[in-house]
C-alpha cells in the first residue's frame, strides 16, 4: 500500500513509498556495472540484427547487411571441395600412371574415384569387388584374357571389347557347331579334352587333343594357356569366363557367346578412366 516517501531512520536513505505490513522498501538504484552490461547487450542485439538475418516477414526475412546464410556457407564449402577435386583430377589426367602411384595422396583420390565409378558402372556385370559373374570375367583374380598391366586395362576400358569401335579389342571364336565346321561327335571329343585342361577329368582324350591342336590352338595356345593378343582365354585353369561344366563348353564350341564390353571413352572422362584403371589394377590381379 503506497505511503509517503520518507527518510529511513536506520540507513538514512529514502524509501520508495511502498510498504507491506510495516516493511518499507528502500530506494536503492541498480548497481552501475549491471546497468552498463544491460545497455551493452541491448546495443549488441541491435547491431547483430542489422548485420545478420533477423526479422521475419510474411514472405521472407530480413537478410542482414553481411549476406550471411548457412546455405551460402555450405555452397562455398562444396565449391572448395569441387575445386580441390578438380585440381587432383587434372593431375591424374596428365600424369603417367607411374607418377600417380608415387604420390600417395593422389593415388588415394584416384582409387576412391575409381571405386565409386566401379560401383556405379562396372559392378552390375563384373560383380562387387570385381569378383566376376558367368560371362563377365573376374577382374580381381589375375586370370586376364586381354592383359592386366595398367596400360592393358586402360586400353580395354577406352575402346571396349567387340564394342563396334575400330580400336576395340576384337576376336571371334568360330561357330564350330552352328557353322558345321566340326561334327557333333568331334565336338564331344574336344569337350573331353577341354575337361582335362580344366582339371575335371583325367580320362583318355587323345582324339580331342588332336582336334584341339587342329582347331583351337591359334587362339587358346598349344597347351590351352591362352593367347592375349587374340583374347583367347586360358583353358588350362580352374577359373573360367563361362563355367566349368561340359555342357557349357559344348555350347561354347557350338555357338560362342562372344561377350561385349562397352567402350567407356564416350561415357567417362580420361581422368575417371585412369582412376578406375588404378582401382581395378589394385583389386588383387594387377600385373
Ligand atoms: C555390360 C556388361 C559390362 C559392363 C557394364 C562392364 N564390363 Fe568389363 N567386360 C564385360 C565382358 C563381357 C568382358 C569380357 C569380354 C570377353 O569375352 O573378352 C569384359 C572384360 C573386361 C576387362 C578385360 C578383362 C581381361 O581379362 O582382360 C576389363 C579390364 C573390364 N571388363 C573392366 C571393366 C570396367 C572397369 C568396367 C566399368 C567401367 C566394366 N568392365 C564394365 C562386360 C562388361
Ligand atoms: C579365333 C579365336 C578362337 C578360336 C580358333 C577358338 N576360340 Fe575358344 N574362345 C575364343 C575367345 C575370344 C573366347 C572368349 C569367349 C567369349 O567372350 O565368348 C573363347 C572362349 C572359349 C571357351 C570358354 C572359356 C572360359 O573360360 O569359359 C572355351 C571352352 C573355348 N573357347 C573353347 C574353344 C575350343 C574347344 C576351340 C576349338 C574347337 C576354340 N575355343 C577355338 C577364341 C577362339
Amino acid at each position: 500500500m503506497p505511503t509517503k516517501i520518507e527518510k529511513d531512520s536506520v540507513t538514512g536513505e529514502m524509501t520508495t513509498g511502498h510498504e507491506w505490513d510495516g516493511l518499507k522498501e528502500l530506494n536503492r538504484p541498480l548497481p552501475k556495472w549491471w546497468i552498463y552490461i544491460l545497455y551493452a547487450t541491448m546495443a549488441w542485439a541491435v547491431v547483430w540484427c542489422v548485420l545478420y538475418p533477423s526479422v521475419p516477414g510474411l514472405t521472407g526475412y530480413y537478410h542482414g547487411t553481411l549476406g550471411y546464410s548457412q546455405r551460402t556457407t555450405v555452397d562455398r564449402d562444396v565449391a572448395a571441395v569441387a575445386k580441390q577435386r578438380g585440381t587432383y583430377m587434372a593431375r591424374i589426367k596428365t600424369l603417367p600412371f607411374a607418377d600417380i602411384r608415387k604420390d600417395p595422396q593422389l593415388l588415394a583420390v584416384a582409387e576412391t574415384a575409381g571405386r565409386i565409378t566401379f560401383a556405379n558402372n562396372c559392378q552390375p556385370c563384373h560383380g562387387a569387388g570385381g569378383g566376376g559373374n558367368p560371362g563377365y570375367p573376374a577382374l580381381a583374380a589375375g586370370n586376364w584374357i586381354w592383359g592386366g598391366k595398367l596400360e592393358d586395362i586402360q586400353q580395354t576400358l577406352i575402346y571396349g571389347i567387340r564394342s563396334g569401335l575400330d580400336n576395340a579389342r576384337q576376336s571371334q571364336m568360330p561357330r564350330f557347331g552352328a557353322d558345321a565346321m566340326l561334327k557333333p561327335a568331334e565336338i564331344e571329343q574336344i569337350a573331353d579334352y577341354v575337361m582335362v585342361l580344366y582339371g575335371k577329368s583325367n580320362g583318355d582324350a587323345a582324339a580331342g587333343k588332336k582336334l584341339f591342336a587342329e582347331n583351337c590352338v591359334a587362339c587358346h595356345g598349344a597347351n590351352g594357356e591362352g593367347i592375349r593378343e587374340v583374347g583367347g582365354p586360358r583353358l588350362a585353369s580352374k577359373a573360367h569366363l563361362l563355367g566349368d561344366d561340359r555342357a557349357t563348353v559344348i555350347a561354347q564350341i557350338n555357338n560362342p557367346r562372344m561377350g561385349v564390353m562397352p567402350n567407356w571413352n564416350t561415357r567417362l572422362d580420361e581422368a575417371t578412366i585412369k582412376s578406375v584403371t588404378l582401382y581395378v589394377h589394385a583389386l588383387g590381379g594387377g600385373e
